[in-house]
């Protein structure tokens, strides 16, 4: 089980401003030419064929659930499902198909029978959930044989900076304060093959960032707003850093660059564990 606690462990528990804060950074990232790629690249590797029943486990504010919509036609059926109540409120009320479903649910104990799904996705939620390997054992009963599991997370650790030449020291200093599980998506691969999952591959998407609002929207530590407000309070800790961020971006030469893995694998059937 990984110690892990960050504000999206239990967004419900939030202040009611950080709560609107993280929902809306979340519509913002889905918007991001980095995500758009990284959810590109997912979809080719999650590999459906004609499914009828998708999930999208820790949906947040739902765009990729309404995009599925599309792959399964007016008769099928796709679901997202969060721990939050606000993210699904905040979800429903952006809903406009009625395939499409959203549900308050615990990733670590799924509200669905076994074998029901022909696919199952979970994009950086892994990262902000106490026991992993218990959530992909529950998307693994979910799914039926021969579904296909897609999971997406952010290897924080490959976070690296160029720019000026003190720009990857000081985020080293700033790292061991910030309650991120580090290193998540590179661990994906090994969960699913000691889950005994068939077929599985791993592919690194890295992203570059010459674009501040780009690149900080995605990582918030290059956002003085939230190093030091009320989300992370690391006050004047963060000046350091922030300040050879600000001396990167007016210089034009800031390059952030982060890799996100997709790692997917295929539900064996009866007798091919
Ligand atoms: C960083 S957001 C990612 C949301 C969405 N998958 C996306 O890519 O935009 C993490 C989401 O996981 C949800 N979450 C965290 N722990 C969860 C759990 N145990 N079960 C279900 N959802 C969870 C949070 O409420 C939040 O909406």
């Amino acid at each position: 089980m990984d110690n892990v606690r960050t504000p999206f462990t239990a967004l419900d528990e939030q202040t009611a401003d950080n709560r609107r804060f993280l929902l809306q950074h979340l519509e913002v990232t889905a918007r991001l030419p980095a995500i758009r790629r990284v959810r590109r690249r997912a979809q080719e590797a999650w590999d459906l064929h004609d499914p009828a029943r998708l999930l999208d486990v820790g949906s947040g504010t739902g765009e990729v659930v309404r995009e599925l919509a599309a792959l399964v036609g007016p008769t099928g059926e796709v679901v997202g499902v969060d721990s939050s109540r606000a993210a699904v409120d905040f979800a429903r009320e952006r809903a406009d198909t009625a395939t499409v479903r959203y549900e308050q649910g615990d990733a670590l104990a799924l509200p669905y029978p076994d074998d029901y799904f022909d696919g199952a996705r979970c994009e950086r939620v892994l990262q902000h959930v106490t026991d992993p390997d218990a959530a992909i054992a529950e998307m693994v009963r979910v799914l039926r044989p021969g579904g296909r599991l897609c999971l997406i997370d952010t290897d924080w650790e490959s976070m690296l900076f160029d720019g000026t030449p003190q720009l990857s020291e000081a985020y080293r200093m700033l790292a061991p304060t910030l309650p991120t599980a580090t290193s998540t998506g590179r661990t994906l691969r090994r969960r699913l093959v000691t889950t005994g999952l068939a077929d599985v591959r791993a592919e690194p998407v890295t992203v570059a960032m010459t674009d501040y609002a780009e690149a900080a929207a995605l990582m918030s530590v290059l956002d003085r707003a939230v190093l030091q407000g009320p989300l992370l309070k690391l006050g004047e800790t963060a000046e350091p850093w922030l300040a050879e961020v600000d001396r990167a971006v007016t210089d034009g030469t800031l390059l952030a660059v982060l890799t996100i893995w997709v790692v997917t694998g295929t539900k064996p059937g009866p007798g091919q564990a």
